[in-house]
């Protein structure tokens, strides 16, 4: 009997877990099939960087080795050669992951580390060695390549490639190639799963939003609106924001990623919102834009509408086959057509995901499974000639999250109140208790 309720117990878990490690291995599988024989791809992740004396920025996994890997360790990368790899080292075929050994005098500080024995059994990947052992590796691997796929632009980008790859890079006879040419056009299109990620992302989101619309007033800061916003995502599980969130008012409302978050708000001043609860690795990026009076003054409204009616332009126009440029070009022409098209100084949206800026470029097609932003806005600088001084000082972005489906788009942020009318009324319902 106690064994029967045991299997009961145990298949749904394991049935669960099963289709995780799938995910992760099919999407390496997808990569390797994607190889030449002597290509080889390294995917490392994300640096780990000092703070101030031995504290560290929080880190966070690289989106494309989480992407292969699921792993959520520093210090670790991930080899894969081709499915028909000519390549020849010791026992490893195909996946070779790296990571931190074991230590039990660090773990006591930072707690445990799966080591290889824990990697394995938990990742499902079968070749398993301590990161202090690649340069082995790639002195074994590196002659036999022709071209090698790395998730870092050398020099260009910042990154942790030890020096003794750059100076292989330097010294060898293979071609570096841009991993991201084959990963990114992967990450483009959303599974069933990610969806439901990225919808969870997008209605903690809502409810931060909603918190702070209810409870700005003349007289909090930007830096107390920030953390009704952050608290209600610690709240509803959301391990950190997908970036730093952006509280502009008054005349930091004009400025695209202000994230200083420390004026304090008057009446007559425009609140621009900008945020994104990041929800198991995936992220939404949601912009409201509100008068902190309660009530919109003629010219905010004014605004305020053409940037709305830009957007809803630009949905309504949504097609797969469409790039977010046919989007960008629809909104700009509407906002020129009103006389304030030299006030949108930004593109119009972005694909979203595991990154706020996900992968896929500015000419990649919307297709389904697509998941992407649409955020047009006017930004009138306080000192800004060019404009009636009644605008000056007015910053309006709003920006909603879209799904490409088979039955056409769906915009995942739909309850996240955006009329003027709607705007006003919550306003008008303070928060019970201050939060
Ligand atoms: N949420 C900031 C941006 O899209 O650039
Ligand atoms: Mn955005």
């Amino acid at each position: 009997m106690v064994k029967y309720i045991m299997l009961v117990l145990l298949i749904p878990l394991s049935s669960l877990f099963c289709l995780d490690c799938s995910t992760y291995a099919a999407r390496r599988e997808a990569v390797r099939e994607h190889l030449g024989p002597s290509s080889v791809m390294i995917i490392f992740t994300s640096p780990v960087v000092i703070r101030n004396g031995d504290v560290e920025y929080e880190w966070r996994p690289d989106s494309d080795y989480w992407y292969l890997t699921r792993h959520p360790e520093p210090k670790s990368c991930l080899i894969l050669t081709s499915n028909h790899s000519d390549i020849i080292c010791n026992q490893f075929t195909q996946e070779l992951l790296f990571t931190r050994p074991r230590n039990p005098h660090i773990e006591v500080w930072t707690g445990k580390r799966l080591g290889i024995k824990g990697v394995k059994s938990t990742l499902n990947l079968n070749y398993v060695t301590t990161t202090d052992s690649l340069k082995y590796y790639l002195d074994e691997i590196l002659p036999q390549v022709d071209t090698l796929f790395l998730n870092r632009r050398i020099p260009k980008d910042e990154c942790n490639i030890p020096d003794f790859l750059i100076d292989m890079i330097a010294n060898g006879t293979f071609e570096v190639l841009f991993a991201g040419e084959i990963i990114l056009p992967l990450r483009h299109i959303k599974s069933q799963n990610e969806i439901t990620l990225l919808k969870k992302a997008v209605t903690i989101t809502g409810h931060g939003l909603e918190q702070a619309i209810r409870r700005v007033k003349p007289g909090l800061t930007e830096n107390q609106i920030e953390a009704t916003i952050e608290f209600i995502f610690r709240e509803e599980g959301s391990k950190r924001t997908g970036f730093p969130s952006i509280i502009g008012s008054g005349p930091n409302s004009t400025i695209l990623h202000y994230t200083k978050n420390d004026r304090l708000m008057h009446k007559g001043d425009m609140l621009l919102m900008d945020v994104g609860a990041e929800y198991q690795m995936y992220t939404a990026d949601i912009t409201r834009t509100i008068p902190v009076s309660g009530k919109f003054t003629e010219e905010q409204e004014e605004l305020y509408l053409y940037v709305l009616e830009a957007q809803k332009l630009a949905f309504d126009s949504v097609r797969v086959g469409m790039t977010l440029m046919d989007l960008h070009k629809i909104a700009k022409r509407y906002l020129d057509n009103v006389g304030f098209g030299q006030y949108f100084i930004h593109f119009i949206g972005h694909w979203l995901g595991l990154d706020a800026h996900d992968a896929g470029s500015y000419k990649s097609e919307i297709q389904v499974g697509t998941v992407f932003t649409i955020e047009p806005g006017i930004y009138i600088s306080y000192n800004d000639t060019t404009a009636d001084e009644k605008y000056r000082g007015i910053g309006i972005r709003i920006e909603d999250d879209i799904l490409m489906t088979e039955d056409g788009p769906i915009l995942l942020s739909k309850n996240i109140l955006k009329d003027v009318k709607d705007i006003e009324a919550l306003m008008r319902r303070r928060p019970k208790r201050r939060m």
